[in-house]
């Protein structure tokens, strides 16, 4: 057969076509297409992470760092064009353009295929290709879903092996049957040509051209080009968030970029919190919070991906469809974040940080003090005196969620944990207050939908540019962000008084002087204690046209050096800059027409009304 006679895969998983036989067959149509030396299957033992990773050492792609200061952990430097997401080179290929809608790149999924098959032809070439078999949430689970990657990348594979569980048990479930998302990744970099020529390989194989591309009616994702984070651990944002994402709408559950946290008051009662907020704006923070205040304890469940369903109860109960934790470097301290610090011990990945002189690692942020030299994230020598940073700021650490010392003893609850409040966050120096509660669950599907945030270095862009990010889902959402916040308004209605409460926080305000007005990190536990009280019943409220604030004196701020006045700031209304946040949001909601839900623009009609009143 030849190339233009392959099908570039349209599985539409007829239930005949499910199986083992059918996964053989398409591993094959890939490796037709892509032409690898060989085929390796994965099950993601010690042993085999173990293999791959001395392979990747011996291939110089991984540095082995020093076994005293960090047993079985590595340093990967990546090239220096592909250090974040690529969300210009993202791309929905639903059938219908307005499907997609007009914060997603959309291509027709006839001519993307067409392109895709020309990308992908040899472009394995001289490589290994990996299949590796993941489930996203416990094997077998009522909220869990399948998945295969296949990837010419080791890297990638033992990566996938960390953040997803992978096992031949999901082989055995996939032939009784089950369903499951193919998705194909190649880093664009073969080793030899059509006419045999050879290349050597390089440290970070990867290729100028990227493409990320989902086809949510089919369930696929073809990835190409890159072998960083998001845009090549397909099961991460391309599965567990834009295919998931449709799936949930379509099935009638939520697929969301939110950290879970089980917390527990001084009168030892249980809740769990979802909270979503945009790239690097302080989930792993949140979800590894040591409470500053006495009695209260968090553990960790989730740092970066919901999936919410509701259950037999009529409650909605949230799992972690992730096994481990791809976690921002910079800014993650014995100050910052213990936690994440403590479950780095070892068995680790990093990914763009520096390399000490001893063998260990370090990133802006990991101490007060930099050490007197490193060798920075792009393989030079670095000083304090260098002026750039060593770490790059989106630089990253792979680590297994069971390795958290707060790891929740119910993370990997079989039908999730239920969820008692939803917090919507940003990274806002104006405007939003610390915390406020909506009113009911529409006002807090219009407080999720009009997020906007400060850009980060997650994805490429200009960073602290602010900009709308509905539900932190802007690069996430599978399809029209219209039909979203109505699926959302359509999961309240079925949840009814069972639905959690919401809020909106908003760690990030800054005063006039420019400096955080508030402390953030441990002193969060504040907010949080707050929150749990409203959701208990116990602590009023104050109605103010954004939402219900803390009535005065009711957020505990004991033993915090805040001036009363920065308190008084961080809650403050001003209702000029308010309302042109307003004009903002309707200008926003037009880019949508139509689609826009009538309640959200009733939510808008009604917040201009109490600001002006
Ligand atoms: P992704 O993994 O990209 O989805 O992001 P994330 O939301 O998990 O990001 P993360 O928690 O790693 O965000 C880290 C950034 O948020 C760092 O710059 C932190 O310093 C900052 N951050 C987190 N919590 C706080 C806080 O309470 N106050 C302040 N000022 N900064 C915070
Ligand atoms: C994000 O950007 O939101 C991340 C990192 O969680 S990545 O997996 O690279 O998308
Ligand atoms: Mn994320």
């Amino acid at each position: 057969m030849t190339i233009a006679e392959l099908p570039l895969t349209d599985l539409d998983f007829e239930p005949e076509s499910r199986g083992l036989e059918a996964l053989r067959a398409w591993v094959a149509d890939i490796a037709a297409l892509t032409e690898p030396d060989s085929v390796e299957w994965c099950d993601g033992s010690l042993v085999e992470g173990d293999r791959l990773t001395k392979l990747l050492v011996a291939e110089g792609k991984l540095i082995r760092l020093n076994p005293e200061w960090r047993p079985n952990s590595f340093l990967a430097r990546t090239d220096p064009g592909d250090v974040a997401r690529v969300e210009d080179r993202t791309y929905i290929c639903s059938t219908d353009e307005a499907d997609a809608g007009p914060t997603n790149n959309w291509r027709a999924p006839a001519e993307m295929r067409a392109e895709l098959r020309g990308v992908f032809e040899g472009s394995m070439r001289g490589r290994t290709m990996y299949v590796v078999p993941f489930s996203m949430g416990p094997l077998g689970g009522p909220i869990s879903q399948l998945g295969v990657q296949v990837t010419d990348s080791a890297y990638v594979a033992v990566s996938l092996g960390m953040m997803t569980r992978v096992s031949s048990g999901v082989l055995d479930l996939i032939d009784a049957g089950q369903p499951w998302v193919a998705t194909v990744h190649s880093v664009g970099y073969p080793l030899t040509d059509a006419r045999d020529r050879q290349r050597d390989d390089v440290a970070w194989p990867c290729n100028e051209t990227k493409y990320i591309v989902q086809f949510p009616e089919s369930r696929e994702i073809w990835s190409y080009g890159s072998g960083y984070g998001g845009n090549a651990i397909l099961a991460k944002k391309c599965f567990a968030l834009r295919i998931a994402s449709v799936m949930a709408r379509d099935e009638g559950w939520l697929a969301e970029h939110m950290l879970i946290v089980k917390v527990t008051s001084p009168e030892g009662k249980a809740y769990h919190v979802a909270a979503a907020f945009p790239s690097a704006c302080g989930k792993t923070n949140l979800a590894m919070l040591r409470p500053s205040i006495p009695g209260w304890t968090v553990e960790t469940i989730g740092d970066d991906i919901a999936w919410l369903r509701q259950g037999p109860d009529g409650r909605l109960r949230a799992i972690n469809p992730e096994a481990g934790f791809f976690g921002v470097a910079p800014g993650t301290g014995p100050g910052t974040n213990a936690t994440a610090v403590d479950t780095l011990w070892g068995n680790t990945i990093f990914t763009n940080v520096a390399l000490r002189d001893d063998g260990d690692v370090w990133w802006e942020g990991l101490s007060e003090e930099p050490p007197a030299h490193l060798i920075d994230w792009r393989g030079e020598d670095w000083t304090p005196e260098s002026g750039r940073p060593a770490a790059h700021p989106n630089s990253r650490f792979t680590v297994s969620a069971a390795q958290c010392p707060a790891i929740a003893d119910d993370w990997d609850a079989f039908d999730g944990v239920p969820i008692d409040a939803i917090l919507f966050g940003g990274r806002r120096a104006t405007n939003v207050p610390l915390v406020a509660q909506a009113r009911d669950w529409k006002h807090g599907v219009f407080l999720g939908a009009t997020i906007s945030s400060e850009q980060t270095a997650a994805a490429e862009g200009t960073v602290g540019e602010l900009r709308r990010d509905p539900f932190a889902m802007l690069p996430f959402c599978g399809y029209n962000m219209a039909d979203y916040w109505g699926h959302w308004l359509r999961m309240g209605d079925k949840l009814g008084s069972n639905a959690p409460a919401v809020f909106q926080v908003n760690w990030f305000r800054k005063g006039e002087g420019g400096s955080y007005l508030w402390p953030g990190f441990a002193e969060n536990a504040r907010v949080i204690e707050w929150i749990v009280r409203r959701v208990e019943g116990s602590l009023g409220a104050m109605d103010a046209p954004i939402g219900r604030l803390p009535i005065p004196g009711d957020l505990n701020v004991d033993g915090l050096d805040l001036p009363t006045a920065d308190v008084d700031a961080l809650f403050a209304v001003d209702r000029a800059s308010w309302l042109a946040e307003c004009d903002l949001t309707e200008e926003f909601f037009a880019r949508f027409g139509t689609r826009v839900p009538p309640a959200l623009r009733a939510e808008l009609a009604s917040l201009r009304y109490h600001l002006r009143a």
